[in-house]
């Protein structure tokens, strides 16, 4: 007998052979009775749950969020605490390729966390970019199809893409970032963080404030050349989960210092951007970096499927201290995360242990398709009850609000002093690059266009860039010449 454990069936019975099926005589037909072959053909079947309908590609790893300054006059969630220690997730992505697709495609990339906080699972589901292509949710399915496959060809297609973005004028900031050298960055250690939308801090006197999430890398910016990723996509597609693992399996961990720019309540009325419109940045020089601690990742998932696959990050997951804002943007994903991972991975999908808090779970749901979870059976299964079941926190009930109140309409949100479309795009192209990064932009927008069929497209991309830069519009067109 071998000292190996034996091969048993998923009931536990051992198993007689690993590599013969039953047959009527080496030479016959197999029985529909050898049940281990039946189990292991229908498991294998079974083994892939849907990829991700957005961000299918990716790579993640645990850690740890430590607060080493004091931001408790904002916000009282305990996770912010000063020398709060948070055991956290972190999954990193691509948008629109999907499983298996290079990972040196240009992108945004996807920067989502999950911190198993004391008072339940906070998520901050961001980019690597601090805006985002769109200002309404509705848009947000017609937006993803334009930069996915054509239905016939299934080819990806640069017509769409352009098509929608010169329709979607909101889109030129994100597109100026995508198309800089932030859409490919060397790896996923190299890249900012950003929670992106506006979101509501509540301190312990109530007080409310509006904030955004900064994690800056600790390793140093660093970008790929539209030539090297290409090169890169064909000799390595997982170059950016190699990275990653192998970072972490040296020892080498990545971490990123948190901040937050942290605007008064009051202040939101009257700024010169719609401080909730996902397409516009809080400029620095109005609210500058507050910060908060640090993140590090330090723990590889054991495995890939039960810890990153099966992950399921929600903008939903808020905490006491941390809530929503206006953003349109926003308040969609509050409903699309949970009801994606319902369809994806179940109806119980947070009874995982990577999806599962790591405090005491008080719900009164129940059952529903692989349920092992359940209270004890005296406890009631409604509320209200006189049977001491859980009951709810009524003095939370006016965190996490703000004033509204008028018809029911379609309509784009009010614009304020500043607001338009190109403005803080041609402020980063002005401002914020610098030539040599000025002229990858161009050489990567020009590269990207030249791929557009029709003339008639091609002069609302020149016409789009001019709005927002003149001399960027003008370059890009001569280099499309070119
Ligand atoms: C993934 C919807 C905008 C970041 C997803 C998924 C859906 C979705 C359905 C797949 C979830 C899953 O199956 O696990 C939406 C909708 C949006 C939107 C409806 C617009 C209203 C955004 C924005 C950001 C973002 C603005 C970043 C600022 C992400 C990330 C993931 C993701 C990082 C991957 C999460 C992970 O690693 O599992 N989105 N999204 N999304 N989205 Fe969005």
């Amino acid at each position: 007998m071998s000292s190996t454990p034996h091969t048993t069936t998923n009931s536990g019975a051992p198993v007689a052979s690993d590599a013969h099926s039953q047959t009527v005589g080496p030479d016959g037909p197999i029985v529909l009775h050898d049940h281990y072959l039946v189990e292991k053909l229908a498991q294998f079947n079974r083994e892939r749950v849907p990829e991700r309908v957005v961000h299918a590609k990716g790579g993640g790893a645990f850690g740890v969020l430590e607060v080493t300054e004091d931001v408790s006059q904002f916000t009282k969630a305990a996770l912010f605490q000063p020398g709060a220690r948070t055991e956290a997730l972190a999954r990193f992505s691509s948008v629109a390729g999907e499983q298996g697709s290079p990972d040196t495609w240009r992108d945004p990339r996807g920067f989502a966390l999950k911190f198993y906080s004391t008072e339940g699972n906070y998520d901050i589901v961001g980019n690597n970019t601090p805006v985002f292509f769109l200002r309404d949710t509705i848009k947000f399915p017609d937006f993803i199809r334009s930069q996915k496959r054509l239905p016939g060809s299934n080819l990806r297609n640069h017509d769409m893409q352009w098509d929608f973005w010169t329709l979607s004028p909101e889109s030129a900031h994100q597109v100026t970032w995508l198309m800089g050298d932030r859409g490919l960055p060397r790896t996923w250690r190299n890249m900012d963080g950003f929670g992106s939308h506006t979101y509501q801090w509540i301190n312990a006197g109530g007080e409310r404030f509006w904030v955004k999430y900064h994690f800056r890398t600790d390793q140093g910016h660093e970008f790929l050349t539209q030539a090297d990723a290409d090169r890169i996509a064909g000799e390595d597609a997982d170059h950016h989960i190699r990275d990653l693992y192998e970072a972490i399996q040296r020892a080498d961990h990545p971490s990123w210092t948190v901040y937050v720019q942290v605007m008064p309540y009051a202040d939101a009325a009257s700024y010169r951007f719609n401080p909730f419109d996902l397409t516009k940045v809080w400029p620095k020089g109005d609210y500058p970096l507050i910060k908060v601690g640090s993140l590090r990742l330090d723990r590889n998932p054991e495995n890939y499927f039960a810890q990153i696959e099966q992950a399921a990050f929600e903008p939903s997951n808020f905490v006491p201290g941390i809530a929503a804002s206006p953003d349109k943007m926003l308040l969609g994903r509050i409903f699309s995360y949970a009801d994606a991972h319902r369809y994806r991975i179940g109806t119980n999908y947070n009874q995982l242990p990577v999806n599962a808090p790591k405090n005491e779970v008080h719900s009164y749901s129940k059952d529903g398709a692989m349920r092992f979870d359940f209270a004890a059976a005296d406890r009631p299964v409604y509320a209200p009850n006189s049977h001491g079941g859980p009951a709810a926190e009524p003095s939370l009930v006016g965190d996490a609000g703000w004033e509204s109140d008028g018809e029911l309409v379609r309509a784009a949100a009010t614009l304020h002093a500043e607001d338009d479309d190109f403005g803080q795009a041609g402020t980063l192209v002005r401002e914020v690059l610098d030539e040599a990064a000025r002229d990858r932009l161009v050489g990567n927008i020009a590269g990207h266009v030249g791929n557009v069929t029709t003339d008639e497209l091609r002069q609302r991309v020149y016409a789009y860039w001019r709005s927002v830069d003149e001399t960027l519009g003008k370059r890009v067109e001569e280099a499309v010449g070119r």
